[in-house]
């Protein structure tokens, strides 16, 4: 048994904003009942939510600062959470990465770097927690100095750093590290520096004992200029020591027959009943209450990754088909406007709704019948496994966890029911469109149809087997 610290910036259910919450939220619980001894650490952000009770355990002097650690649980499990309680950053409202008005926190920088002390502090044994790690498990570039710091000390744990997104790093000017009182030794090419800007996710990178990233196809990928955001050379010298392992979703959570967000349970062998939840939601988005007609969904942070441009340029077209559209999103304002707009122009056939709703996104996902995810780049997702856990089916970009997670639909793969879904290649408006053409048709072939949903629904994406391969790393190290 391990004695594990995972350090994230987020963890569903007490606070999310994407897919790295809900990897938080179940991975730990996954590797405890694999017997190992979990203990995440989160920051005590105003927007958590909890009902279990919350104790203070010690506090922490960090660099001159005191923090004060909280503890509470995952809810409905017996994984402890502590959470670094400093309210000059982290009681404000806004989210973890954005202030109340939707800007990146000024102090994004100093906030992750006392988050980070806290973790070696706590990490090393050095808190009156009465825990020490054997090992710290770090998530994307705020745990990302965690590595770096945990290097230059003695007796260390080991590190395991997992990239959940290349795309955001950390970068801040070489000033912050000089303010944020950093050691020195840290500062080199083959260290914190990047182009002589100080970066957080490098601290993961270049110190932590092991790489993981969340799909065998996006390790491949960040090896390459393409995705890996100028950090593929140094991906690529550590290539021995990383790894990708594909997320595994809550299967309890995302269960078409327990799930109590929608108004109608089903499962495979009661597809039948999703036509109710399809009515409620069209019911709901006010768009016309038709079964004949398909419904493609997308939920999804509205940012330039995601292929939202692409979705865009293909709505106009797709709107001369039978068929309804719905977005729920946030994110880049200039999307936001555009698919408004779009919403304005043809009201009975597309729904745009700007937000962040849970329980929306789970009525969306067993009411609608095709789920798009074009994503430019896609290190795993989770909606096309949702998708598919629903008998909902999702057409995908070939790249990263997509790439791993569906397989597309065509007569040999339909034959032989391993088809779960529709796959295209090409990062455009017009391949983009063709794959909506392939899903439509498919959708009124019922037989084929039918057997599509069945195969995805019946796919085994529980943590189990991802779990496993996180622990025999844990043992190797
Ligand atoms: P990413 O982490 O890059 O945003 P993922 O597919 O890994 O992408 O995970 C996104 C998660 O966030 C999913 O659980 C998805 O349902 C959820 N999500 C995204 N946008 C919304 C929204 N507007 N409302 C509700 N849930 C959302
Ligand atoms: C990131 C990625 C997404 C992945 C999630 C959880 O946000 O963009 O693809 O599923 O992390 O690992």
């Amino acid at each position: 048994m391990k004695k594990v610290l995972f350090v994230t910036s987020e963890a569903h259910p007490l606070i999310k904003t994407g897919g790295l919450a809900d990897v938080s939220g179940s991975l730990p619980r996954a590797l405890a009942e694999l017997g190992q001894n979990m203990r995440l650490l989160l920051p005590n952000y105003q927007a958590i939510e909890t009902t279990d009770p919350v104790e203070h355990r010690c506090q922490l002097d960090l660099d001159g600062v005191t923090v004060d650690i909280l503890q509470t649980r995952l809810p409905d499990s017996d994984v402890i959470v502590w959470l670094v309680n400093y309210p000059p950053y982290f009681g404000k409202p806004g989210n973890p990465y954005l202030d109340a008005q939707g800007k990146p926190w000024i102090d994004s920088a100093e906030r992750f770097t006392l988050f980070c002390r806290a973790a070696v502090e706590i990490a090393m044994g050095r808190s009156e927690l009465g825990w020490q790690a054997d090992i710290v498990h770090c998530n994307d570039w705020q745990s990302g100095l965690v590595p770096a710091m945990l290097s230059i000390e003695e007796k260390a744990p080991a590190t395991v750093f997992t990239i959940h997104n290349m795309a955001y790093q950390g970068l801040f000017p070489r000033s912050k590290f000089v303010s944020l009182n950093l050691p020195e030794q840290l500062w080199n090419p083959d260290g914190l520096e990047f182009y002589n800007m100080l970066s957080f996710i490098k601290g993961g990178i270049a110190y932590a004992d092991r790489i993981t990233t969340v799909s065998p196809t996006y390790a491949l990928e960040i090896q390459t200029p393409e995705f890996g955001c100028g950090l593929e050379g140094l991906l690529s010298h550590r290539q021995d020591d990383l790894s990708g392992i594909i997320n595994g979703i809550d299967q309890e959570y995302w269960n078409p027959e327990t799930d109590e967000f929608i108004p109608q349970q089903y499962k495979s062998t009661t597809l039948k009943k999703k036509a109710l939840n399809k009515a409620s939601l069209q019911r709901k988005l006010a768009l016309p209450e038709d079964e004949e007609l398909p419904v493609i969904a997308l939920i999804s942070r509205l940012v330039q990754q995601k292929g939202i441009d692409l979705v865009i340029d293909c709505l106009p077209h797709l709107t001369s088909m039978p068929m309804q559209f719905i977005v729920l999103g946030s994110g880049d304002r200039s999307y936001e406007r555009r698919l408004q707009n779009l919403a304005r122009l043809y009201p009975e056939k597309i729904s745009i709704t700007i937000g962040y709703d849970e329980k929306l996104s789970h009525l969306i996902e067993a009411g609608a019948d095709i789920f798009f995810m074009p994503s430019r780049f896609e290190p795993c997702g989770l909606n096309q496994m949702y998708s598919q856990r629903y008998g909902t089916i999702p057409i995908v970009r070939r790249t990263g966890g997509l790439a791993d997670t569906v397989v597309d639909a065509l007569p040999h793969s339909i034959a032989d029911k391993s088809a779960t879904g529709i796959v295209f290649n090409e990062p455009a408006a017009d391949s983009l469109l063709e794959a909506a053409k392939r899903a439509i048709l498919l959708f009124h072939d019922k037989k084929s149809w039918r057997t599509v949903q069945l195969t995805g629904m019946h796919k085994d994406f529980s943590w189990q087997n991802s779990a496993r391969q996180y622990l025999a790393i844990y043992q190797n190290l």
